[in-house]
């Protein structure tokens, strides 16, 4: 093949994102894959909406089905978000062969397993590494990476748009609101920033990272959260005052066959490394029975870093095209191993 024609579901940010970096990053694609790449189709729910990058307005549509019915179009990238419609093109996608990448966490803290069996029923790869932690490779750390080891513990800083808040709120005495309607001009909140600031985005992302670091089944309904609406700037200061940074933290933990997880606004001491974690960065603390301690930290949130992730999916599924182990290396974690919870 000398060109690969990808079709995007949605150009807001991190869609306008990935056409950038394919745009610019031709040549390196080229070489790692042998053959050019190429945006074929955009779907978008407004024709004449102002772009911020230059694009054909031909390659514009807002009919999914010219898309995923073209047969031309090797791989759907989903970026638009939202869950049931997102969910149908998917299935769509899937069930005509193309290979799918998604930075949906919402769909994949739901639906994830049904599309995983799917897409290894169909033979084709279906990944979503940017759905968790933006620009920080944390999926395929904790299935390739770590694939050897037995973790028991994950920790971390996952939701870009509250850490900001509560970094400028901490750090520059900012209000509230004002910090928020400044995460969602660069482009870090949720196109609903409840689920960000409830807790909930961060929830659905401990959820995907319990699934595939401890390989079973977490429900959403199992993650206890609270989210940071209520915080106040005397509760960062007091905190402060006492040698702590107050973050939201997601933590997922097993013990013997039980886990425990939830999201929280956690009081952090000063010298510990998650509090110096400032702004839209995240960090991920792994404990493996055999590696022990490791920790990884980048850019949770915004156009390019998350766009990275969607790009580097490309290139794995664009590599496992060449090799023919498309399918192949879709990870389906034991489903039928029920979590325990305090209440079993
Ligand atoms: P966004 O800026 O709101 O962009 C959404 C895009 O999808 C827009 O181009 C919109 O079209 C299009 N769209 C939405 N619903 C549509 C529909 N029903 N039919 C046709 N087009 C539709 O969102 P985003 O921030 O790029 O996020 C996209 C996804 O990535 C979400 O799942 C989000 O959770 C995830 N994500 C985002 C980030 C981040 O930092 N932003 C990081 C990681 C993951 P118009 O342009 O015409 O309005
Ligand atoms: N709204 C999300 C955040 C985007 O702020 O972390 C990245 O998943």
């Amino acid at each position: 093949t000398k060109n690969m024609n990808i079709g995007l579901l949605g150009f807001g940010t991190v869609g306008t994102g990935v056409l950038q970096i394919i745009q610019n990053h031709q040549d390196k694609l080229k070489h790692q894959l042998g053959c050019s790449v190429t945006v074929k189709k955009i779907l978008v729910s407004n024709l004449h909406k102002q772009r911020s990058v230059d694009v054909n307005q031909e390659q514009l549509t807002t009919s999914a089905e010219n898309i995923l019915n073209d047969d031309e179009i090797d791989v759907i990238v989903e970026v638009m978000g939202g869950i049931d419609e997102a969910r149908r093109y998917i299935r769509h996608a899937l069930e005509n062969g193309k290979h799918v990448i998604t930075a949906n966490k919402d769909l994949m803290a739901l639906h994830g397993s049904e599309l995983l069996q799917l897409a290894n029923k169909q033979g084709c790869d279906l990944f979503y590494e940017a759905s968790v932690a933006g620009g920080i490779p944390i999926l395929r750390t904790l299935v390739e990476g770590l694939a050897s080891d037995r973790i028991t513990k994950m920790m971390g800083i996952v939701n870009g748009t509250t850490n900001y808040i509560l970094t400028k709120m901490s750090k520059e005495g900012r209000v509230y609101n004002e910090v928020l309607k400044e995460a969602q001009a660069l482009g870090y909140a949720e196109a609903d920033p409840t689920s960000d600031v409830e807790g909930l985005d961060a929830a659905r992302k401990i959820a995907i990272l319990g699934t595939l670091g401890f390989s079973m089944n977490l429900d959403l309904d199992d993650v206890s959260v609270k989210g940071i609406s209520a915080i106040t700037s005397e509760d960062l200061s007091y905190g402060d005052q006492l040698g702590y940074t107050m973050k939201l933290v997601g933590i997922a933990n097993r013990s013997g066959d039980k886990v425990e997880v939830s999201v929280q606004p956690t009081l952090v001491p000063h010298d510990h490394p998650l509090s110096s974690v400032d702004d839209e960065f995240n960090a991920v603390y792994v404990y493996g029975e055999a590696v022990g301690e490791t920790m990884y930290y980048g850019a949770g949130a915004g156009q390019l870093p998350t766009a990275t992730a969607v790009v580097s999916d490309l290139v794995e599924v664009l590599k496992n095209k060449r090799l023919g182990v498309n399918g192949n290396s879709v990870v389906i974690p034991q489903f039928d191993k029920k979590l325990k919870t305090d209440d079993d």
